[in-house]
């Protein structure tokens, strides 16, 4: 096949004819302790004295971890997690667990990604959160140099706890050393962002930057507090902004003011296709609202959330939009130059990304 003609093809005919692992990508959403590689957890375990594993095949340990995360409900989704902590409990597996995620992602084809984690999760083997960060940016620059991807790491709170304050503040500490950003994650339902408003007040008062889940496992009332109450920068999932449109009979979308807002403010959704399925955010994939708001302006990106637990990467959740949605090599630049607008590294940063990796990498895919 010419080149030329890839501009024509779109859906399953896209996915033959392109190796969609070279596609230059950008990851925005991945969680670092939902990301390890079944053998890594073994041997961390093994090192460490956790006991705690399932079993000690790596192969049936990644099973074990697709299994109990697509039961269908985010607070079960999340219960293999207290294994992957448990692993991640010295400034060695940290560092370990980072770098190779920068070798994870150097095989995807990605450029640049943004990672997150919750320092106060690594903390039970005698660890201070600064340590924790420390660790986690000493492998992601480690990785840097040995494959070339660019980062970002963003710090989590979590929103079952009231901690988030001192996380945004361990946050801002490090933002010269490689902290983009600052997240609210966890169990959605019954945890509302506004609980939190003093930490995204801290943030704000910082010029710094704020990312939040809303919309995955609750609907409008948590996108809309993220937002205007504590305001989010970007919003991860966003899948429930669905709620506020409606498909009219003759097929044109009306837009609830929620949804109105964040399609004219341009916010961006980090959309994560075979985890919402997983997590029962979204029940058939071919009805998932990315669909939709790609094809109606809004600015969407794929993101793979936690590769581990939804057996998953930026090449397939590609491959799965492009043949759900019948997207174009146009829209598969599309999605990335949306990533790569939205991204928490600086302007500069950006721009280089765009103009000397995404973009000549699509237009030699073009032939041009
Ligand atoms: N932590 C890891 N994955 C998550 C998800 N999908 N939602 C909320 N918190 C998470
Ligand atoms: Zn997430």
């Amino acid at each position: 096949m010419k080149n030329a003609d890839l501009t024509d093809l779109k859906g399953k005919d896209l996915v033959a004819a392109l190796d969609f692992r070279k596609l230059p990508k950008v990851l925005l959403h991945e969680h670092l302790d939902g990301g390890l590689r079944p053998s890594t957890v073994i041997e961390l375990a093994r090192e460490n004295g956790y006991t705690g594993l399932p079993t000690e095949d790596a192969g049936e340990l990644a099973a074990w971890f697709h299994r109990g995360a697509q039961r269908g409900n985010l607070p079960e989704y999340l219960e293999g997690f207290a294994h992957t902590c448990g692993v991640m409990q010295t400034e060695e597996a940290l560092e370990r667990v980072a770098y190779e995620f920068m070798e994870d992602m150097k095989e995807d084809g990605v450029v640049y990604a943004e990672v997150r984690f919750a320092p106060l999760l690594h903390t039970e083997g005698g660890l201070t959160q600064d340590e924790a960060v420390r660790a986690a940016l000493a492998g992601l620059r480690r990785g840097e140099k040995d494959f070339g991807v660019k980062w970002g790491l963003i710090i989590c709170a979590l929103r079952h706890l009231n901690t988030s304050l001192e996380a945004a503040e361990l946050a801002i500490r490090w933002r010269e050393a490689g902290v983009v950003g600052f997240d609210l994650a966890g169990g959605e339902s019954g945890f509302p962002p506004k609980k939190h408003v003093d930490a995204f007040h801290a943030i704000q008062r910082a010029n710094f930057h704020i990312t939040i889940h809303a919309g995955e496992a609750f609907g409008v009332e948590s996108i809309w507090q993220a937002l205007q109450y504590c305001g989010a920068h970007r919003l991860g999932h966003a899948t429930r902004l669905r709620d506020d449109m409606e498909v009219q009979s003759d097929g044109s979308l009306k837009l609830g003011s929620l949804a109105q807002y964040v399609l004219d403010r341009r916010v961006p959704l980090e959309m994560c296709l075979y985890s919402n399925l997983h997590t029962g955010a979204c029940h058939d994939l071919a009805q998932h609202p990315f669909g939709l708001f790609f094809r109606n302006g809004f600015r969407v990106c794929l993101n793979t959330d936690d590769r581990l637990m939804s057996d998953t990467t930026m090449t397939k959740e590609t491959i799965l939009a492009a043949e759900l949605f019948d997207l174009s090599l146009a829209d598969v630049e599309k999605l990335n130059l949306n990533a790569i607008k939205s991204a928490f590294a600086p302007f500069d940063k950006r721009i280089d990304i765009i103009f000397n990796s995404i973009k000549p990498g699509y237009a030699a895919l073009r032939g041009e």
